[in-house]
């Protein structure tokens, strides 16, 4: 239950630091000289100036020295040794997200997974959702009944804690969702307001009267059309519409309240403590709502981020925050603390644009909007690192290229459109086995799902060339994630080349989302394969270990290195330039190309091949890999 909510009278965290061990003391209190001037600004800047910023940071800065106290010793090194190597999570990083129950059957499962994540070059485990999720559909957890209870078909704190342990000896970060934008509608807060306690509907953000209603949906974009029209969901228990972002049974928190924002950073920090080392900020675009606005990305979202860092920097400085924002290019710099937001803010941020665009790429054969994403792409600041990835379990949502798309001349989106159906298979000479997502008007562009397979071709080749240029493709796409990435992330099964899920298997899955589609369960037999000279599985193992060791050996790929698109001579080839020493050359199309380097370089790349060249002034280009 939230604490109350007024100004203590003597400083709870002073006393705490009185009675506290005198190396945990000083500490806490040097953490809190740098950040407690930050945190203040940015809480001033979201709510009003007065009383209730003067409590709020005071809870803030108690619940932080309480968790930087009962943090185990082993943690606590790790904070101090991550302090004094900030970039600690900087060279050659390779991420792997997976859903537990699908990837292992449950947290113990995982453990006798870290092997294998290994040998992949893994050092950072995204597990989607682990924590108690809704009763019935619940949108693959992330409809969050309980932020610090571990979900009891996946297994249990102990559990946690185990994994936890043995990836950290492993050398493997776990990365934790933290849904900020909703809760379950069994989450007890929403219990809590239904049952008509007035403390708990202020966690909310509600309408009141249908008109009330139709004048946010004006300016509000939607997220699942088909399956959840509409942002708001009328509650007879409460006389009025909640706000669902999402789906109806995910319930938008009210950020406008401060006693919101304590008590998920709260949450977050005790979760920190049960060993996870990175929290995927789920939704952060949507936390602010404004009249007039399609309340995405305002800027007290990026002030309260930049709160909850100075917290997590007091607490568990060791922790990294990662936005997951999938918005257009350049909606992203800011999660960084770039642009009219400034501060540090978050370490990672997904760069969906550029996911999409090169799917848009090998679809049209053509790299403009891929090249036009990387020319809007600035540097991240120190200490930062793009996610960059193929697949995930969402679909590939096209709409974040829009404005590119629309630079470009294609006002009304075709495209995008194109590319959509060329995805789902249904367009001509398409070899893709994917299926559009929340789109029954063929004429909109929305999402695409499918695994990385699928969409490649893998399933409809029939003769061995088709496959191995269905594969060519694969390992296009993630050679140019890991070229350009400060943590390129591998979606379960992609590794292996695995299909879509089963249609008896999808059957069985609760809940009507077309993403199920890219949700399959592993498959051992395929995981066997990849040992195994000549097969298709060996094939793409063995070059994403190649990628991930050449990423750990050369400095050139630090995560906040940057990456900048270089002129191609050719409209098929997309030439970027890595820091001064490196550059990489992807071929989208079918056809070989002859592409000339601009330094004279003659380069020749097969069918959707690519080349990394080091390229040292006074030396002739070396080639990495190709
Ligand atoms: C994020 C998740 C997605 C989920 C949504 C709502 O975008 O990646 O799977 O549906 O948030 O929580």
């Amino acid at each position: 239950m939230p604490s109350t909510f007024s100004a203590p009278k003597v400083s709870a965290w002073r006393m705490a630091l009185m009675n506290a061990s005198p190396d945990r003391a000083d500490e806490l209190a040097k953490r809190i000289a740098k950040q407690g001037p930050l945190l203040q600004n940015r809480l001033n800047r979201t709510y009003s100036e007065g009383d209730q910023v003067e409590a709020l940071t005071e809870q803030l800065l108690a619940a932080a020295v309480d968790i930087g106290l009962k943090r185990s010793q082993e943690l606590w090194d790790l904070d101090l040794s991550r302090q004094s190597k900030p970039d600690w999570h900087q060279q050659g990083a390779v991420g792997y997200t997976a859903y537990v129950d699908h990837f292992a059957g449950n947290l113990r499962g995982v453990v006798d997974r870290i092997d294998y994540l290994k040998s992949l070059g893994v050092t950072y485990l995204h597990l989607l959702p682990f924590f108690k999720a809704a009763e019935g559909p619940n949108d693959g957890g992330f409809a969050v009944a309980n932020f610090e209870v571990v979900e009891p078909r996946l297994g249990t704190q102990a559990d946690l804690q185990q994994l936890t342990q043995a990836l950290r000896t492993a050398g493997i970060s776990l990365c934790s969702d933290f849904v900020l934008n909703h809760v379950a509608h069994d989450h007890e807060w929403a219990v809590e307001a239904r049952k008509g306690n007035p403390e708990f509907q202020n966690f909310f953000c509600m309408a009141h009267s249908q008109a009330e209603v139709d004048a946010w949906e004006k300016n509000l974009p939607q997220i699942f059309p088909d399956t959840a029209p509409g942002n708001f969901t009328y509650q007879p228990s409460l006389k009025a519409w909640v706000w669902t972002t999402f789906y109806p049974y995910q319930w938008d928190l009210n950020y406008a309240n401060p006693k919101v924002f304590l008590e998920v950073v709260s949450a977050m920090m005790r979760v920190a403590n049960m060993g996870v080392e990175a929290f995927r900020l789920d939704s952060t675009a949507f936390l602010w709502k404004r009249e007039g606005t399609n309340c995405q990305n305002q800027p007290e979202v990026h002030w309260l981020l930049q709160a909850m860092r100075a917290v997590m920097e007091i607490a568990c400085p060791g922790v990294l925050l990662k936005a997951e924002a999938i918005m257009p290019t350049h909606q992203l710099p800011p999660y960084f603390g770039l642009g009219d937001t400034p501060g540090p803010e978050c370490h990672l941020a997904y760069h969906s644009s550029m996911m999409a665009a090169s799917w848009v790429a090998l679809a049209e054969e053509n790299v403009s909007i891929l090249q036009a994403v990387m020319q809007n792409t600035p540097a991240v600041p120190e200490g930062s690192s793009w996610l960059t990835y193929v697949r995930c379990h969402d679909d590939i949502g096209w709409n974040v290229l829009r404005p590119e798309a629309q630079a470009l001349g294609d006002a009304n989106h075709q495209r995008l459109l194109k590319a959509s159906h060329f995805f789902a298979g249904i367009a001509p000479g398409s070899y893709a086995q994917g299926a559009s997502f929340q789109t029954t008007d063929l004429l909109t562009a929305h999402g695409t799902n499918g695994m990385t397979s699928a969409l490649v071709g893998m399933s409809t080749a029939q003769t061995s060339i088709d496959l191995q240029l269905a594969v060519d493709r694969l390992i296009l796409l993630q050679s140019l994630s890991f070229f350009t990435g400060g943590l390129p992330l591998l979606y379960m099964g992609d590794e292996l080349g695995m299909g879509n899920t089963a249609a008896e298997v999808l059957e069985s899955r609760q809940g009507p989302d077309g993403r199920e589609l890219h949700r399959p369960d592993w498959q051992e037999a395929l995981a066997q394969l990849r040992t195994q000279e000549g097969t298709v599985q060996h094939r793409i193992f063995s070059k994403l270990q190649a990628f991930a060791e050449l990423r750990k050996s050369l400095p050139a790929f630090q995560g906040d290195v940057s990456v900048q698109a270089i002129e191609s001579k050719q409209p098929t080839v997309l030439a970027l330039q890595r820091g001064t020493e490196l550059k990489g050359f992807f071929n989208f199309s079918r056809q070989k190309v002859d592409q000339l380097g601009d330094d004279g370089l003659a380069i020749t790349l097969k069918p959707y091949g690519f080349v990394w060249l080091q390229t040292c002034v006074g030396t002739p280009a070396r080639t990495l890999i190709d």
